[in-house]
């Protein structure tokens, strides 16, 4: 998997509206899906995340509504912007990256799916900056 990657993910339409399905370690997901957390009720002029994992895989999905989702990468690299703006666009992400989430649309509701369970009395997140860059640096 690479670091940030945005993925077409396909809806089914009918008469009846959309559907659009994912499998776990399959085509769409490509890690086994061990959590699923869903975040709504952004005040538009709000930041989330801002934090790196050091190796969760993610796959971001804006099931309503639009988000910006700027991913910096440390390790010289540019920061990437990503805008999910469709249920059909959906952002995997593979290991160290440093993830803000901005400019929330009204009612926005976003699904992420992970392959870790979610630890309060060992985080894994990472949510100094600096510490962030050094790990960055060690992976470059
Ligand atoms: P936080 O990581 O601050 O959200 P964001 O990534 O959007 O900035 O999480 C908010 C709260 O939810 C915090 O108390 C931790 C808790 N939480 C869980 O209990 N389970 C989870 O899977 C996640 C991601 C967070």
């Amino acid at each position: 998997m690479q670091l940030a990657e945005l993925i077409e993910l396909k809806a089914l339409e009918d008469e009846r509206g959309y559907l659009l399905p994912l499998e776990a370690d399959g085509a769409e997901v490509p890690f086994p899906v061990k959590r699923v957390y869903f975040m709504y009720g952004m005040p538009d002029d709000k930041e989330r995340g801002k934090h790196a994992h050091r190796d969760t895989r993610q796959l971001l999905v804006c099931v309503h509504g639009a988000v910006t989702i700027d991913c910096d990468f440390g390790r010289g690299l540019p920061i990437r912007h990503f805008r999910l703006d469709s249920p059909t666009k959906g952002l995997l992400l593979g290991g160290l990256v440093w993830r803000e989430m901005r400019d929330f649309s009204p009612g926005t509701v976003i699904a992420v799916l992970a392959d870790e369970h979610y630890s309060e009395a060992a985080p894994k997140e990472i949510r100094n900056y600096e510490e962030f860059l050094s790990h960055a640096r060690e992976e470059a």
